[in-house]
């Protein structure tokens, strides 16, 4: 028998007790062993629930235990949950995790603590909830040089930008909405802001490019500037607003951003909607491959850390991980990144257009019928840094989003 802790009754900690409970006998199957929860660390009690028997409140006990092997670490943020699993790690048991911002800050350092010790430190459900990502990267796609990550990482605000986009609401709307069906958070930052999607990009590009991203150095930009007449102009086009983590690798260049982009009907991310994720990769011998499923939510992000733990059954001794090194990859500024940029001009069209072609060169112009203040236009392929250059000259700019 394989005993484990879990580190935090929550959300994620509560469906990993369920994960394994209901799935008792194919998990020891496919484990090679029973593996039982002997442990449940929480600040809380839980009285008339049969997790009471286990709930422990000192770390210390689960530490100085030498029966756990593997402690399961779903607290969430940097501190005590990096203490914890310095500790566990040093220990020797190997740890599983779903703690993103933890794995973004520490996760080399954790990693090689591991593979010193012939542990494991795993974080499959750290990225894309239920969905397998950083085990095809770290173990099926090592032939591959990958040079682009695009990925819809965070199911809140993909489900806010699908509902806004279904039913023309505007964004403060959807989110109170999402909130009360709590579907969103409380206080929703990380997620609308798009840091979250950021710690997870930079994990994603840390693993595929050997090195380590730090996520301070990626430009994130979040979805609240995005509104419901934003919307009518994409579904003129034709098109839809998503919410993208990506990084690229161009001649050993690296850039990274998380930012909103416009979409169009045949690209891969296109029918991604609700609180689904998806990661589109595309690597140097592989050419294109997209991983799809269950972003978020209790039991998909339970479901990847018991295959985590199961996996660390499995290799009690021995490390599997590829690690990225502690070295930092240095990211070129996304000045020099090229695409074309959809913006919205306030004014009427037939005065203002000749204006915009001499800011922005030849454009593609879009009207939306009860929009008859302004007008949108798509421009030519340009840097990041030459975009910037002209709008800021630019008085009657409403928006701007990137064209993928
Ligand atoms: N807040 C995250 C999301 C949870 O909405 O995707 C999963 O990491």
């Amino acid at each position: 028998m394989i005993q484990i802790a879990v580190l935090g009754y929550g959300t994620v900690g509560s469906g990993v007790v369920e994960v394994i409970d209901t799935n008792h006998d194919s998990i020891a199957q496919k484990a090679g062993d029973e593996i039982n929860i002997k442990y449940v660390l929480d600040l809380r009690d839980f009285p008339g629930d049969a997790i009471q028997e286990k709930i422990v409140h000192d770390f210390d006990v689960i530490l100085n235990d030498p029966e756990i092997r593997i402690v399961v670490e779903v607290m969430g943020g940097v501190e005590p949950a990096y203490t914890f699993s310095k500790k566990a790690l040093l220990a020797g048991k190997s740890v599983c995790t779903s703690n993103k911002e933890l794995v973004a800050r520490h996760g080399a350092e954790l990693m090689e603590i591991a593979r010193e010790r012939e542990i494991n430190y795993l974080f499959e459900a750290s990225c894309g909830g239920g969905i397998p990502i950083i085990r095809p990267l770290n173990s099926s796609l090592t032939a591959d040089q990958i040079d682009e990550i695009t990925g819809i990482l965070n199911g809140t605000t993909n489900y806010i930008l699908t509902k806004m986009m279904q039913e023309g609401l505007d964004f403060e709307e959807v989110l109170k909405d999402a909130q009360e069906k709590g579907y969103a958070e409380r206080n929703p930052e990380a997620d609308v802001e798009g840091y979250d999607a950021c710690r997870k990009i930079a994990i994603l590009s840390s693993l595929a490019y050997g090195r380590q991203v730090d996520f301070e150095d990626i430009y994130t930009e979040g979805i609240t500037k995005i509104t419901a007449e934003d919307m009518k102009y994409a579904k003129v086009m034709n098109k839809t607003i998503k919410l993208l983590a990506l990084s690229k690798n161009k001649d050993g260049k690296y850039y990274a951003m998380v930012a909103p982009h416009l979409l169009g009907q045949s690209d891969p991310l296109y029918p991604v909607n609700g609180v689904f994720n998806a990661i589109f990769l595309h690597g140097n011998m592989l050419g294109d491959a997209m991983f799809y499923g269950s972003g978020a939510g209790k039991l998909p992000t339970a479901s990847a850390v018991a295959g985590d733990v199961v996996d660390a059954a499995r290799h009690l001794k021995r490390s599997i991980m590829a690690f990225w090194s502690r070295e930092k990859l240095e990211l070129t500024d996304i000045g020099s990144a090229e695409r074309r940029f959809f913006i919205r001009i306030q004014g009427i069209l037939e005065k203002e257009l000749e204006k915009v072609q001499k800011a922005f060169g030849p454009v593609e112009v879009l009207q939306v019928p009860e929009l008859n203040q302004e007008f949108g236009c798509i421009t030519r392929a340009m840097t990041e840094a030459e975009y910037k250059t002209k709008a800021a000259d630019f008085e009657n700019l409403l928006s701007m989003i990137r064209v993928r």
